[in-house]
């Protein structure tokens, strides 16, 4: 087990009142799975990725991390989890536009390690992994956007997180390039055991999941475990 969600609640006051972004959400994510979750437009999805990736407090519930109950009021500690555990990928790729793939990447590992030829080091192997290793030195109105999010990915990669957390990653994708990067998301999960959380749109993109949940209003519909692919 790697996170114990527990009763969670964000409440959002509006000026037509108050709403639970997410109402009341429990469950876990398994080391090593892959969850997608899916539900219509303002169902919650967002809200909930960024509550489990330390960057927005809940007004209620719980997060147990590796058995360790994390303290989600405190900022300091949800930063150290943030920057120790948790890799985010979102929609729009986030790139620095006048810094390079590889500088995009190298800008992640400086935060930990002053070394500049081992982090270039690092960031090109990164690279390698999602196929992007001739690439190195474009700016990102240089690549398609398609290898964008491949650099996207890269760069979420960066500090080894153990869980990948994907916010439409494949919406500004056609469904060719869509697959190219599910593939990647797949083959991480597989190969480096990265747990990941994926949110998406896409009936297709949700088949890449071993879980899968579906939200609405804020609450959990479905939860079927498709397959086991890995447990530690
Ligand atoms: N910062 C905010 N302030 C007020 N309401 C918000 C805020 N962020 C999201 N919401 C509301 O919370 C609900 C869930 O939003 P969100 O998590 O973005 O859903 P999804 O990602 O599924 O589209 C929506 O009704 C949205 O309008
Ligand atoms: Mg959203």
């Amino acid at each position: 087990m790697l996170i114990q969600i527990k009763d969670l609640t964000k409440t959002y006051q509006r000026h037509n009142g108050a709403i639970n972004a997410v109402d009341s959400l429990s469950f876990d994510i398994d080391k090593g799975s892959f969850i997608t979750i899916t539900g219509p437009s303002g169902s919650g999805k967002t809200t909930l990725l960024l509550i489990i990736g330390g960057l927005l407090r809940p007004t209620s519930g719980r997060m147990i991390y590796g058995g360790n109950e994390l303290n989600l009021d405190s900022d300091e500690e949800m930063a150290i989890f943030r920057s120790n555990h948790i890799g985010f990928v979102m929609q729009s790729f986030a790139l620095v536009p006048y810094l390079t793939a590889v500088e995009n990447i190298m800008i992640a590992l400086n935060v930990k390690n002053k070394n500049k030829a081992e982090n270039r080091n690092r960031a090109i192997e990164l690279l390698k992994w999602v196929g992007l290793d001739d690439r190195t030195t474009h700016y990102p109105r240089e690549l398609s956007a398609g290898q964008q999010q491949r650099v996207a990915i890269a760069r979420a990669l960066a500090n080894s997180p153990d869980l990948l957390l994907a916010d439409e990653p494949t919406g500004n994708l056609d469904p060719g390039l869509s697959r190219e990067i599910l593939s990647i998301l797949s083959k991480i999960n597989k190969e480096q055991k990265t747990t990941i959380v994926m949110v998406t749109h896409s009936p297709v993109a949700a088949e890449y999941g071993d879980v899968k949940i579906h939200l609405q209003e804020g609450k959990l519909l479905g939860h079927s475990i498709m397959k086991k692919v890995f447990v530690s």
